[in-house]
C-alpha cells in the first residue's frame, strides 16, 4: 500500500465512524472539557489532533492567535484560556465558525475569541497581525479529479499542497516579530519530507515541539489510527508519524539553511 493510500484510509476511517455511529455526540469530552460538536464539522471526538499537546504552544506569551481552519475552535478555546488575549479563528465552513462560537461561550471566553468564514486569509482584515498561527490541515495530497467542494473533501483533501503552500506563504507576512506558524501533521505522504521542503521554500526553520510514533499511539488517537490499520511487516505503517510543528521565519525570508 502506497503511503498516499494509507492516508485516505485514515481518514476515511474518521469520517466512516462519524456518520456510521447512531450516537454520534453532539457535545463530547476532550482534555476534561465538554466541547459542542455541530453537524458536518471536522469531529475531534473521532479524531483529536494538536490540541492534546497545545500545553507545547507558549499562548500565554501571545497576544493574538489565529487557528487556520478551526472546526470546533477547540485551539481557539484553549489559546484564550492559557491567556491569548485576541483569537481569531478562520474556516470555509460556515458551521465551522458557528460551533468556535458556540465553544468559546460554552468555555466563557466569547470576549476574546472571535470566528470568521474564510477561504484561507480571506477574512483577515488590513493591519490584523499574530504572534501564533495554527493549522491542523488537510493532510492528503489527492488528484485534483477525484475532489469535489464538498466540505468533507475541503477538509481531507488538498490536491498538490495548494492550500498548504498558500497556507505558508501567507502566513508569514501576518506574524508579528518573533511569531511562528504551528502545524499538526502527517508524515510520509509518499513524500516525508514535504514539510521540510516548504519550510525552506517559504522561509522558515523548522522545529518539531511533539512526535507521536505511531507505534507507541496514545489512547486518545487510537481509534483513529486503529492497530489493523497501522498494522505493521511490509504492509504497515508503524513508522508513520504525526507532528506538531512550529515554524519560525528567517530573518531575510529567503530560503532556510
Ligand atoms: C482536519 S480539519 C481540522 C479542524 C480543527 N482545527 C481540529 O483540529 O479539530 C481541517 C479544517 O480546515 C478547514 N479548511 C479546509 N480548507 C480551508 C480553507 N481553504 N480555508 C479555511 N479553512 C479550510 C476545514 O473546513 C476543516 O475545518
Amino acid at each position: 500500500m502506497e503511503a498516499r493510500d494509507f492516508e485516505l484510509l485514515i481518514g476515511r476511517n474518521i469520517i466512516d465512524r462519524y456518520h456510521s455511529d447512531d450516537d454520534r455526540p453532539d457535545v463530547f469530552e476532550l482534555l476534561g472539557r465538554k466541547w459542542d460538536l455541530l453537524d458536518g464539522v471536522w469531529p475531534p471526538a473521532y479524531s483529536p489532533g494538536g490540541e492534546l499537546y497545545a500545553d507545547r504552544i507558549p499562548f500565554a506569551r501571545m497576544s493574538a492567535f489565529l487557528e487556520m481552519g478551526c472546526g470546533t475552535g477547540i485551539m481557539s478555546v484553549l489559546a484564550a484560556l492559557a491567556g491569548t488575549e485576541r483569537v481569531l479563528g478562520l474556516d470555509l465552513n460556515p458551521a465551522a465558525v458557528r460551533n468556535t462560537e458556540l465553544n468559546a461561550a460554552r468555555h466563557g471566553v466569547a470576549d476574546r475569541v472571535t470566528a470568521r468564514e474564510s477561504d484561507l486569509y480571506s477574512a483577515v482584515r488590513p493591519g490584523e497581525r499574530f504572534d501564533g498561527i495554527y493549522w491542523n490541515p488537510p493532510f492528503l495530497n489527492a488528484p485534483a479529479e477525484v475532489v469535489d467542494s464538498s466540505l468533507w473533501d475541503e477538509t481531507m483533501f488538498d490536491p498538490d499542497y495548494a492550500k498548504l503552500r498558500r497556507f505558508l506563504a501567507e502566513g508569514r507576512e501576518l506574524l508579528h516579530p518573533g511569531g511562528r506558524v504551528y502545524l499538526w501533521f502527517g508524515e510520509a505522504m509518499g513524500n516525508p519530507t514535504l514539510i521540510a521542503d516548504l519550510a525552506a521554500e517559504f522561509g522558515y526553520v523548522l522545529g518539531v515541539l511533539t512526535e507521536v510514533r505511531m507505534s507507541e499511539i496514545p489512547d486518545a488517537l487510537a481509534e483513529a489510527f486503529p492497530g489493523e490499520l497501522i498494522g505493521g511487516g511490509a504492509e504497515g505503517f508503524a513508522e508513520w508519524h504525526l507532528h506538531l510543528l512550529e515554524l519560525a521565519p528567517t530573518a531575510n525570508g529567503g530560503r532556510a539553511a
